[in-house]
């Protein structure tokens, strides 16, 4: 069994050797003056434990990097289930037993709630939500929309799968899209904007929407890894014109797979009905929406089951406290940080609504990154490159355009023809992601452990600065 982590172990790799000629130093390599320094050194506190010094751990730090929501799994989630097999209604819309199905009506409502009163749609997964987004958007073949270079795999999928033209954008410090890098890519074909808020850090959204609105373009804000965190006060999805969640594994709140969209527009809400559920209405969201108002056209089925929206009713009654965890342990690792000299941080945008899951740190090349690596691992406090997303213009099946028909409108009009990926499309991406390493937050840790997250840092950052 592979997790993200390791799946993504290969693609960071070729992402690395695209982005910079220097090779990493191999992992327990030492030279001879370091190996007779390190015999000086040995049981030293303050001397690395590469050099040989004491690490800062006995044993490694864990982080669950994928599955923080399944940490708080319990009687709540096995309830819900539980009622699903006794109601005997495990499909959303009907079933067998005397009452009607509603766990997933009771998890939009509750979504919707903190989504400031939104529409809300429970579908089957976050690549499901990206692709329903695009079809209530009427994103099709002809149509441009800008996402960054650094985000997962599906927000690029949507845009191809709708027929399409992916346009890439620079990520910037914040390891999110550079609204710098936004205006000048936008063409009379632009429909939509993707903002990707990534690892629980909110998109720059005063720059953004700014943007959008002069050029009259939608703002789609993909919350897949962001469930929690707010922007300026307002949750993320409760901002552009429509956005989109994920459930699966690895986010904040957990039913395995599962998704949502969010708007505030009923056509688009309409319209993301239809095209989630076959094409016709369903008498609920009918009723829910007072009318139709578009006609049917042909949908998919991405319908969410009643056992994943009964998890996610449990999960989601949990997500402040989840939050709530995972900031106060992240903001702990920081105060012990203040002392850092001249310390290169992620960019955030917002620091009160970032979920604050990772504390990264910039370095001057990416040779001391890895260096850095290296050197927090020997401390039993695993660090790694920025993790969970791919530099898309450089993965090969983007590079070369492949689609499952070559005959795909994405990329056969005269733009689509034109465009080219590759490590031209995004060098400064490229460089930040070369250069960028961070220490995972887990909502379960204790004082203890964030207390030596701090210590770690603090004992080799400025050592490999130093360097
Ligand atoms: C940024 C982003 N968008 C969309 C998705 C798709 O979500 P799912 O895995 O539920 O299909 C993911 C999944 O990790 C993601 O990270």
């Amino acid at each position: 069994m592979v997790n993200r982590r390791e799946f993504l172990t290969s693609i960071a790799a070729a992402a690395s050797a695209a982005g910079s000629s220097t090779t990493a130093r191999p992992s327990g390599a030492m030279s001879s003056s370091a190996a007779s320094s390190s015999r000086a050194v040995a049981g030293n506190p303050a001397a690395l434990a590469i050099n040989g010094g004491k690490p800062v751990r006995e044993t490694p730090l864990w982080a669950s990097e994928c599955g923080m929501g399944t940490e708080f799994y319990d009687d709540k989630e096995r309830g819900r289930l539980g009622d699903v097999v006794a109601s005997r209604n495990p499909f959303r819309w009907y079933g067998p037993g005397p009452e009607p199905p509603m766990q997933c009506a009771t998890f939009e409502k509750e979504f919707s709630e903190r989504m400031q009163g939104r529409y809300v749609l429970g579908v089957t997964s976050g690549t499901a939500a990206l692709q329903v987004a695009m079809a209530a958007l009427g994103v099709g073949p002809g149509d441009e929309v800008i996402l960054p270079a650094w985000t997962w795999y599906s927000s690029y999928n949507a845009i191809v799968l709708a027929g399409a033209l992916p346009v890439f954008a620079e990520s910037d410090k914040s390891l999110n899209i550079d609204p710098e890098d936004i205006e000048h890519r936008i063409t009379p074909q632009t429909k939509a904007i993707m903002a990707v808020h990534l690892e629980g850090c909110p998109c720059d959204m005063d720059r953004i929407l700014p943007i959008a609105r002069k050029h009259g373009i939608k703002v789609l804000e993909d919350c897949a890894q962001s469930a929690g965190a707010s922007y300026k006060g307002k949750p993320l999805g409760a901002i552009g014109d429509i956005a989109i969640y994920s459930f699966q594994l690895c986010k904040t709140i957990t039913s395995g797979e599962g998704g949502c969209v969010v708007t505030g527009d009923p056509i688009l809400f309409e319209r993301a009905c239809r095209f989630h559920d076959l094409g016709p209405l369903r008498p609920q969201l009918e009723k829910q929406l007072g009318g139709q108002k578009v006609s049917a056209f042909a949908g998919t089925n991405f319908r969410m089951s009643e056992f994943t929206g009964g998890v996610l009713v449990a999960q989601l009654r949990k997500l402040d406290s989840i939050v709530a965890a995972l900031r106060a342990n992240g903001r702990r690792v920081y105060e012990g940080l203040r002392d850092l000299p001249d310390p290169h941080f992620r960019l955030v945008s917002d620091p009160d609504g970032d979920l604050a899951e990772r504390v990264y740190l910039e370095f001057p090349t990416k040779q001391l990154r890895d260096r850095y690596i290296e050197a927090m691992k020997a401390e039993n406090v695993p660090a790694g490159p920025p993790n969970g997303s791919v530099i898309l213009p450089i993965d090969p099946m983007v590079e070369n355009k492949v689609t499952a028909h070559p005959a795909w409108p994405s990329f056969t009009t005269p733009r689509g023809r034109a465009i080219r990926y590759g490590a031209e499309a995004c060098p400064r991406t490229i460089d930040i992601l070369n250069r960028f390493a961070s220490v995972g937050i887990d909502p379960k840790f204790t004082q203890h452990d964030t207390e030596d997250i701090a210590t770690a840092i603090n004992k080799v950052y400025p050592v490999i600065l130093q360097a």
